[in-house]
């Protein structure tokens, strides 16, 4: 091999070599390691330094940016007390004030002939929901909505329906809930809740709803102590 020869050779092994070293690298195992700073976002944090310190805002995703100012306000209704119980336990779990709602016709035997006077009046609600007629009436209450941040709504359901007084209250007072946390628990036979979640974001339009709802079967009603504690950490409940 003459000089040019191998010159060329060793110019050509200098190229190959080079040109690997700056190709992408599609071996995960040869990446740099990538530090995670426990804290993303602590400013003290020399390491992480924050790329675009003047960051646009934007459009505030959370509606309700201090969720934890405000006291809590629970709201039910119930038939055949089960709810009632379930709202006992609940307040051994957490400081709220109370409301329970009652109908304006006392007396009333919803589950009667194959619960016929309850069946009417959900399908009434269905028929019209728009117009306040089509809610049952209910004993006046008085809320200062003001100073709830959350509102927990704790409901039987009726034919996959909220059941009817408790949809009157929210007709009346939905709107004068924008903005709150609201945390949704319903009681069934065996109905899943879906159709109660619906009516709940239907009559409080512009609430903050937490999420998952709690759904406990009426068979699960005297052992709910620990499902709502787990509920009250799954929503991140904070007094
Ligand atoms: C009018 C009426 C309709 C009901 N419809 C259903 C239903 O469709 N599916 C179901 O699983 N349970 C149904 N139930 C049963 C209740 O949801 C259940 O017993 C619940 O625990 C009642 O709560 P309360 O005791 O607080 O009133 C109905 C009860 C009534 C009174």
């Amino acid at each position: 091999m003459n000089m040019k020869k191998f010159l060329y050779l060793l110019f050509a092994m200098f190229i190959t070599v080079g040109l690997n070293a700056c190709s992408p690298d599609d071996d995960p195992e040869n990446e740099p390691p990538t530090e995670i700073p426990e804290n993303p976002d602590d400013p003290d944090q020399p390491d992480n330094p924050d790329p675009n310190p003047n960051p646009d805002p934007g459009p505030n995703p959370n509606p309700n940016p201090n969720p934890t100012t405000g006291k809590t306000l629970i709201v039910y209704y119930s038939f055949t007390n089960n709810v009632h119980t379930v709202v006992g336990d609940l307040r051994t779990q957490i400081e709220a004030d109370v409301i329970r709602v009652e109908p304006a016709e006392k007396g009333l035997d919803y589950a009667a002939n194959n619960y016929a006077i309850g069946s009417a009046l959900i399908q009434a609600i269905r028929n019209n929901p728009g117009n306040a007629s089509s809610y049952p009436a209910i004993d006046p209450v008085e809320v200062e909505f003001g100073q709830y941040g959350t509102i927990i709504v704790a409901a039987p359901l009726w034919w996959s329906n909220m059941a009817a007084p408790l949809q009157t209250f929210l007709f009346n007072h939905g709107a004068e809930m924008v903005g709150k946390r609201i945390g949704l628990i319903v009681s069934s036979s065996s109905s899943g809740i879906s159709g109660v979640e619906s009516d709940a974001k239907r009559l409080i339009p512009d609430g903050n709803f937490l999420t998952p709802s709690l759904w406990i079967r009426s068979s699960q009603t005297s052992d709910c102590h620990s499902m709502i504690a787990q509920w009250l950490e799954d929503i991140g409940y904070t007094e």
